[in-house]
C-alpha cells in the first residue's frame, strides 16, 4: 500500500501568530477526526517550522515541510536557507519545484536536481513538482514536458534514493485559479508517471512512490480525484489556510 498523504502549501501567507494557531486547530482537528493513516504535511514559511516541528513532535500523522531550500550545504549567500537548517528544527518534507519557483524565480530542472539531491543527503524527503502549463497543454506538450522534468530532476537518482520522493502533479493552469483537473484528466497524467518510472527503474519503485495531484483541490472535489488508483493524495494551496476544508480533505481517506 502507497502512503497516502495531504501536503498544505502555504505559501507566502499568515503572520507567525495566526499560522500557530490554525496549525494547533489542525492538530486537535487531526486528533479527533483523522481514522486512518493518511498523513498531513504543513509545508509552511520558514518562520514557522521550528514551532511546528514542536508541536507535531511524536505525532506521526502530522508532518511539517518547508516550501523550498538551497542547493548548496552552506556558505555565502544572503538571505538563503540550506537543507540542513531545515532537517535541524525537526522538518521532514521540502518541495521543490512549484510552479511559482519555476516561474518567478527562474528555477530550472537542472538547478531541481541539485537540490534534490542536498535535500536527500540532510534527510528531507523532497516534494517534487512537475507540470504543465496551459500553453503547453493546449499546444499537446504536456506529456514531453512532464517527461522532461522527471529525466531532467529526478531521473539522475538510484533507485533506493528515488524511492524517497513524493511526486506532486501540478497542472500550472489549474493552480490557484479555482479550475482543477478532471479526475481522470489528472489519473492520465499519474498513469504516464508511473510508467515512465517503471521504465526508468522498476515496477516495483513504481508502484511504491506516493503521487499527489496539486491545484484548486478543495473537500468538494478531493473524493472524485482520490478515487483514481494513481492519485495517492493532494498539494494543497487556498484550501490549506483553513484547518476545516484541509482536515476535510485529509479525512478523504478516512
Ligand atoms: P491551489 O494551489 O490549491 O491554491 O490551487 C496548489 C499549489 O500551488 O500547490
Amino acid at each position: 500500500m502507497r502512503k497516502k498523504i495531504v501536503a498544505g502549501n502555504w505559501k507566502m501567507n499568515l503572520d507567525y501568530t495566526d499560522g500557530l494557531s490554525l496549525f494547533s486547530e489542525v492538530i486537535n482537528m487531526v486528533k479527533d477526526e483523522v481514522t486512518g493513516d493518511q498523513q498531513a504535511v504543513v509545508c509552511s514559511p520558514f518562520i514557522h517550522l521550528h514551532s511546528l516541528a514542536q508541536m507535531a513532535k511524536g505525532y506521526h500523522k502530522v508532518a511539517v515541510g518547508a516550501q523550498n531550500a538551497h542547493q548548496a550545504e552552506s556558505g555565502a549567500y544572503t538571505g538563503e536557507i540550506s537543507t540542513k537548517m531545515i532537517a535541524s528544527v525537526g522538518a521532514q518534507y521540502v518541495i521543490l519545484g512549484h510552479s511559482e519557483r519555476r516561474q518567478y524565480f527562474g528555477e530550472t530542472n537542472e538547478l531541481l536536481a541539485k537540490k534534490t539531491d542536498m535535500a536527500l543527503k540532510n534527510q528531507l524527503k523532497p516534494i517534487f513538482c512537475i507540470g504543465e502549463t496551459l500553453e503547453e497543454r493546449q499546444a499537446e506538450k504536456h506529456f514531453d514536458v512532464i517527461k522532461q522534468q522527471l529525466v531532467e530532476g529526478v531521473f539522475h537518482l538510484e533507485a533506493v534514493d528515488f524511492d524517497k520522493l513524493v511526486l506532486a502533479y501540478e497542472p500550472v493552469w489549474a493552480i490557484g485559479t479555482g479550475v482543477t483537473a478532471s479526475a481522470e484528466q489528472a489519473q492520465e497524467i499519474h498513469a504516464f508517471i508511473r510508467k515512465e518510472i517503471a521504465e526508468k527503474y522498476d515496477q516495483t519503485v513504481a508502484d511504491g512512490i506516493t503521487i499527489l495531484y496539486g491545484g484548486s483541490c478543495n473537500p468538494k472535489n478531493a473524493a472524485e480525484l482520490f478515487a483514481k488508483e494513481d492519485i495517492d493524495g493532494g498539494l494543497i494551496g487556498g484550501a490549506s489556510l483553513k484547518s476545516r476544508d484541509f482536515v476535510d480533505i485529509l479525512k478523504t481517506f478516512n
